[in-house]
């Protein structure tokens, strides 16, 4: 009897009540719930009854490669290609280029017979869009249906090597009854096309929109039902675009991936520290750093202003790093060297717009605020890598000798390490690395 009961779920968070209530218990979004009608019969092609349990030396170990869309920057995301049989799901801002992201993969496994779904646009706006990549699409396959059910008949039907679904939000099933984009209807079909993926080995991409806070709409459980999900957001500049690994089944999260959407279409950003950072010149307040992204080195800039104060209350701001953290580093200036911050207002930036919260950068914001009070340059083209502890001693960062590489082929000189980290200098010939202990002898090392 439990069976037919109507049950109301948050569209937010996912939790479920017998009752409709005006404010999850668990999120505390307003006006989240809705109806979830329960599922019929023939829910799911997929029974579960002729599975059985078996011993693992009984499974033949799936040694597929990854298909590899040769966008590296794409690949790299998760984790060196798509998986077969995986159910990706990638969101973003509209007009981001998701669209644009996924008829350009589509191009490149073209010999694979890719499906693409569309439930927004018409075939003529995706042959406009397809144009405008590339002239050798017209082979490409469109289906333009919003009915989850002929979806699944024409991916399991067409013999194709990857589907698109473009959009998750824009499909509904006949078994339930509630309209596209809610939450049951998308969670039921994300559900569904997991399993047509797992039984065809034909890897799916779900593209999903976000909700105004900038998560997937569709709740979390969304997240949990695929193998990976990936953010496709805006760069430091109009044109460029990071494309983020946010969870990843088959590999490491926080891979990122970097592209310039020009007139036709994306094109990738093989040297992403350019685009980070203005450039390697020298000038009161700058220090440069490079930020781990995943398993990826990215030069970033620091700027910071140290002006003397006119308020009773000195002004203290971060722009892409966290205000608290650089409050603590201000404290740790001022016990162990001395320098003096409470009449000054303190103004910091990671330049390129990204938000740097990697603690090996602290060491490159601390000489960015000791050269803005003191007002000398720091000399020579050089980085800082280091965590800064309470006591000012610097840390070592994860991942040192790699973030020295990465200046090391943009044309740094000179680096500054923690001393624990010092055999690594053996390792590079052409930048002179010098190693510190404590925060104190910093201006030795900059001026
Ligand atoms: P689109 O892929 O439709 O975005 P989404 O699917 O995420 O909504 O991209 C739309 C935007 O990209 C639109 O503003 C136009 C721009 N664009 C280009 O600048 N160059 C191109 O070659 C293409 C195809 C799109
Ligand atoms: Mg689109």
């Amino acid at each position: 009897m439990a069976k037919n009961k109507i049950t109301y779920i948050c569209s937010n968070c996912g939790v479920t009540s017998a009752k409709w209530v005006g404010k999850c218990y668990n999120c505390q979004a307003w006006e989240s719930f809705e109806e979830s009608t329960p599922k019929t019969s023939k829910a799911s092609n997929y029974s579960s009854s002729d599975i059985k349990p078996i011993k693992i030396s009984d499974i033949k170990k799936d040694l597929t490669s990854r298909i590899t869309s040769n966008i590296d920057e794409f690949d790299r995301t998760l984790g060196g290609g798509i998986m077969p049989g995986s159910i990706v799901l990638i969101g973003g801002d509209p007009g981001i280029g998701k669209s644009t992201l996924m008829i350009q993969i589509c191009e490149n496994l073209l010999d694979s017979n890719p499906l693409y779904v569309s439930g927004e646009e018409s075939s003529g706006q995706i042959a406009s869009r397809a144009a405008r990549v590339s002239n050798k699409l017209g082979s490409l396959q469109i289906l333009t249906d919003t009915n989850l059910e002929n979806i699944i008949d024409n991916i399991t039907s067409t013999n194709c090597g990857l589907a698109i679904i473009d959009s998750v939000q824009s499909i509904h099933s006949e078994v339930l009854n509630s309209p596209s984009g809610s939450i049951s209807q998308v969670r039921h079909c994300a559900y569904e096309l997991t399993q047509v993926a797992k039984k065809s080995n034909v890897p799916i991409i779900l593209i999903g929109h976000i909700t105004k806070d900038g998560t997937i709409a569709g709740p979390k459980v969304l997240e949990h039902i695929v193998d990976s999900v990936l953010q496709f957001e805006q760069g430091p500049n109009a044109q460029y675009r990071i494309l983020r690994s946010v969870k990843n089944r088959f590999g490491a999260a926080g891979e990122i991936g970097v592209f310039e959407m020009n007139s036709s279409g994306l094109s990738e950003v093989k040297d992403p520290s350019s685009v980070f950072t203005s450039g390697t010149s020298k000038e009161v307040g700058v220090a440069f750093s490079a930020s781990m992204e995943g398993s990826r080195a990215m030069l970033i800039e620091v700027q910071a202003l140290v002006s003397q104060t006119s308020f009773n209350y000195p002004q203290r701001q971060a722009t892409g790093y966290d205000t608290k953290r650089m409050q603590m580093l201000l404290s740790v200036l001022e016990k162990r060297m001395g320098l003096k911050f409470f009449n000054q207002d303190v103004f910091l930036n990671i330049t390129g717009g990204e938000f740097v919260s990697d603690p090996g950068i602290d060491l490159a914001v601390v000489a960015a605020l000791v050269s803005s009070i003191k007002n000398i340059e720091i000399k020579n083209k050089q980085i800082l890598v280091g965590e800064i502890g309470l006591t000012g001693e610097i840390r070592p960062a994860k991942f040192t000798q790699k973030r020295i590489e990465e200046a090391a082929r943009i044309g740094f000189d000179s680096a500054v390490i923690p001393s624990k980290d010092k055999e690594i200098s053996n390792l590079f010939k052409n930048i002179e690395i010098k190693s510190i202990e404590r925060i104190s002898l910093l201006p030795h090392c900059l001026f």
